[in-house]
């Protein structure tokens, strides 16, 4: 079952954005995967927000740079959980985008992750799933001991050979 909804404003995202998708295949949490542009197909935005939750989606992960509406519109639209990607803009480095996404009004949160923060995106969706899913859970808590032995092994190197050799 569709779990998890991936949109994006542009095509231009899809290398942040697969990210997000990338760890929800490791984790074996079946999403989609779309386009939809705040500003270029509004309405499409407004059917997709609308018609989320009665098609089974249990989260929203939504990426957008610049002017990135489309996270918050979706959270205006919808009763699920959004979760914010800002993507990095050349202009101004994804700072528009983050602010346009964090600073949301009161009442219409977007859990916004970091900029160009695709896989974050994805582990927080896993981790929301996973507190109503013991097995999910167990798997997060496997990834995280990974990453923990990997950070331990890479502290030995560096205390073994110096940081000359590292
Ligand atoms: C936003 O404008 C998109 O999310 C994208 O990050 C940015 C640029 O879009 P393109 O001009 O590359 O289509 O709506």
């Amino acid at each position: 079952m569709i779990t998890v909804g991936i949109i994006m404003g542009s095509d231009s995202d899809l290398p942040v954005m697969q990210e997000a998708a990338m760890i929800l295949e490791e984790f074996g949490v079946e999403y989609e995967m779309t386009i939809v542009s705040a500003h270029r197909t509004p309405k499409k935005l407004y059917n997709y927000a609308g018609a989320a939750r009665s098609r089974g989606l249990k989260i929203i992960i939504a990426g957008a740079g610049g002017a990135a509406h489309l996270p918050g519109m979706v959270a205006a639209v919808s009763t699920l959980p959004v979760i914010g990607v800002p993507v990095k803009t050349k202009t101004l480095n994804g700072v528009d985008s983050l602010y346009s996404i964090v600073q949301m009004p009161p009442g219409v949160p977007v859990a916004t992750v970091a900029i160009n923060g695709g896989k974050n995106a994805g582990i927080l969706a896993v981790q929301m799933l996973a507190a109503f899913d013991e097995g999910l859970a167990e798997r997060v808590a496997a990834y995280k001991d990974n990453m923990a032995k990997s950070v331990e092994a890479k502290a030995e190197r560096l205390e073994n050979i110096g940081y000359a050799e590292y």
